[in-house]
């Protein structure tokens, strides 16, 4: 088995075998806001998400051995500028690892508006990160994926895997391949827990300012983002055990809290970065008065205005009917727990 499996990556070294891999988006319940390498994407803090069953992003990788320059699309259009850098980055990194120089063609197919903080290069870097790695003949394991995947997005690590997911921060100590090493994501262990995630997109336009920036600006100039990363181990001890217990309320609280608080470390950055628009406020207000009438709802939000309301699966319907109603201009989308990232064809593996 294993021979026949390294017979076919050395054969996919040498033929330039498509590979198409699919990831879905995560949302992060323990937020992931903060680096302290850039370069190697390693965090300042633990982070614990959800994968979600919509939204995938499909991608698919070919060498080309007569190519100059890599070619990138993203949903049929020529990728540029900021995207275009990124996605050649991350190749070269995989490139440097095989030491196949070949350039390669990435057609990159989302059903998330990009850019709109609704997770779509967690998918999009996880996908890349599973079918470069098998257009290229390299043989990671999926815990090796989720270190390769972190380096196009920090959040990618995540979507690696299924159900609910920690990324470890790493140690902050010795080397920079121990650091390397230790930043990884797995899966959590949860209760008996049924939860759907109502998504709230109030407004699907690209985000002024992107989480990159706005994550090293909150560093270097927000007074309120050490207090939080403190507050956030705590978070993520609490979110550990709520899991496990099934407790769809703490698992909830602690959630709105922690995504309130990163929110807070932005506005206090210098100048400010504020994601939270009026329909956010308006959802956010709506979720309390779930909570009034008994309905364990709770709201988490990223890098932009859409609202992610974390509720019992059985309560979605509800939940999502009171948003829509509260935001008439937007739209609601219902995702429960997802699969981790998988290669659909290709690549020998
Ligand atoms: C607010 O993973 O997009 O969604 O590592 O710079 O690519 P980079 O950042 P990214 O940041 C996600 C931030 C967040 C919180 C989270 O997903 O944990």
């Amino acid at each position: 088995m294993r021979s026949d499996h390294l017979t076919a990556l050395a054969h996919a070294r040498d033929t330039a075998v498509p590979a198409t891999a699919v990831a879905h988006p995560n949302i992060a319940l323990v937020k992931y806001w903060g680096k302290r390498d850039e370069h190697l994407v390693l965090p300042r803090v633990d982070s614990l998400s959800m994968t979600l069953d919509i939204l995938p992003t499909t991608t698919r990788v070919c060498r080309d051995p007569a190519a100059g320059r890599d070619r990138v699309t993203l949903n049929g259009r020529p990728a540029a500028g900021e995207a275009l850098r990124r996605v050649v980055a991350f190749l070269d990194l995989v490139r440097e690892r095989t030491g196949l120089a070949h350039r390669a063609v990435v057609d990159s197919e989302n059903t998330v508006a990009t850019g709109a903080g609704l997770a779509s290069s967690a998918s999009g870097f996880a996908a890349l990160a599973v079918a470069a790695a098998a257009a290229y003949g390299l043989d990671l394991d999926a815990t090796a994926l989720t270190r390769l995947a972190r380096r196009g997005s920090g959040s990618a690590a995540r979507s690696i895997f299924g159900g609910f997911v920690v990324w470890h921060a790493g140690p902050d100590a010795g080397t920079v391949a121990e650091a390397d090493l230790g930043s990884h994501a797995e899966p959590v262990p949860v209760g008996d827990l049924d939860p759907a995630l109502v998504i709230a997109v109030v407004d699907g336009g690209p985000k002024a300012v992107s989480s990159r920036v706005a994550m090293r600006r909150t560093v270097d100039t927000s007074p309120l983002y050490e207090p939080w990363a403190v507050s956030s181990k705590e978070d993520l001890t609490g979110m550990r055990a709520a899991l496990l217990a099934g407790d769809i309320a703490a698992v909830g609280e602690i959630a709105e809290r922690n995504a309130l608080g990163m929110h807070a470390t932005m506005l206090a950055a210098r100048p400010a970065v504020r994601y939270l628009a009026p329909a956010t406020l308006t959802v956010l207000d709506r979720v309390l008065r779930l909570r009034d009438d008994g309905i364990p709802a709770y709201a988490t939000m990223d890098a932009g205005p859409n609202v992610k309301v974390l509720c019992r699966r059985a309560d979605a319907d509800l939940v999502a009917g009171a948003v829509r109603a509260a935001v008439p201009g937007g739209s609601v989308l219902i995702a429960t727990p997802g699969p981790g990232a998988r290669l659909l064809a290709g690549g020998g593996r």
